[in-house]
């Protein structure tokens, strides 16, 4: 099950949008078929776009890897690589690593209000998103450096696996598996590789539908109020915090 609050409305029109895509799609030339996604994208999708650029940029005077915690389908991932390729394209140290079980939740909570399961994709995704950014690292200069990584597994194995061989700062963490077990302990993980500037970012914070992750980030940062929780106007369901 995927958590949405879309209108009728919108879902209708997403639905419209996709039989137009399908006819553009059937029509086009192979070489044009990508030089028009954007005829077809929607708003809330492009805020989401903006607001990723607004973060990127936050992080471009901040050494570090950049880590997504969920990151499902990967299209921050994508984002982050091509962002990487404009703003920084000589960067070979800017790794982008993306965790994800690639089969939905392993297990919820309680409070979590969601089922073990939930977000699954279909098989062997990781391979194909691998593949996927490969080539978006390959359209940027010094493309011969992979600078990206896949790391499948529930992140209760995964993350201290990787952490425990990490000579890296992280600039960047953006949360976005929505449950509280994973969310905290996460935090509490990376919360030593942060460096002064680095910036958590929390896709799901003060949205009730969501509580889990609200809850990890409130036990782990709530307490301190040196922490400035910002907002994105244009992209309201993001929030992020800065390291001071
Ligand atoms: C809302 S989706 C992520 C969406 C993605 N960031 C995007 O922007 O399209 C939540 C993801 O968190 C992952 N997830 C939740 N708990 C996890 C865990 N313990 N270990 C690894 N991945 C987990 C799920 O598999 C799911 O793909």
């Amino acid at each position: 099950m995927i958590k949405s609050r879309k209108s009728n409305d919108e879902i209708n029109l997403t639905a419209e949008l996709k039989n137009k895509l399908d006819l553009y799609l059937a029509n086009v030339s192979e070489k044009e078929v990508l030089d028009n996604l954007h005829l077809f994208i929607p708003r809330v999708i492009l805020s989401r776009v903006l607001a990723i650029n607004f973060l990127y940029q936050k992080i471009i005077h901040n050494s570090g890897i950049i880590m997504e915690f969920g990151c499902r389908f990967g299209g921050n991932l994508a984002l982050y690589n091509n962002l990487r390729g404009m703003y920084e394209p000589y960067n070979y140290t800017r790794k982008i690593i993306g965790f994800d079980t690639f089969s939905g939740f392993p297990q919820v909570g309680q409070i979590d209000e969601a089922k073990a399961g939930d977000y699954d994709i279909f098989q062997n995704y990781d391979h194909l998103l691998s593949e996927i950014l490969a080539l978006h690292n390959l359209g940027s200069p010094i493309g011969h450096i992979e600078k990206n990584e896949i790391i499948k597994g529930d992140i209760n194995e995964t993350l201290p696996k990787f952490l425990e061989n990490c000579k890296r700062t992280i600039s960047l963490a953006y949360f976005d598996m929505d449950l509280y077990q994973p969310t905290l302990k996460s935090l509490e993980l990376i919360f030593p590789f942060l460096s002064k500037g680095s910036i958590v970012v929390f896709d799901d914070f003060n949205n009730d539908l969501f509580k889990g992750e609200s809850k990890a980030v409130f036990d782990f940062f709530g307490s301190f109020n040196s922490y400035k929780y910002n907002s994105i106007p244009n992209y309201p369901r993001l929030s992020y915090i800065e390291i001071v």
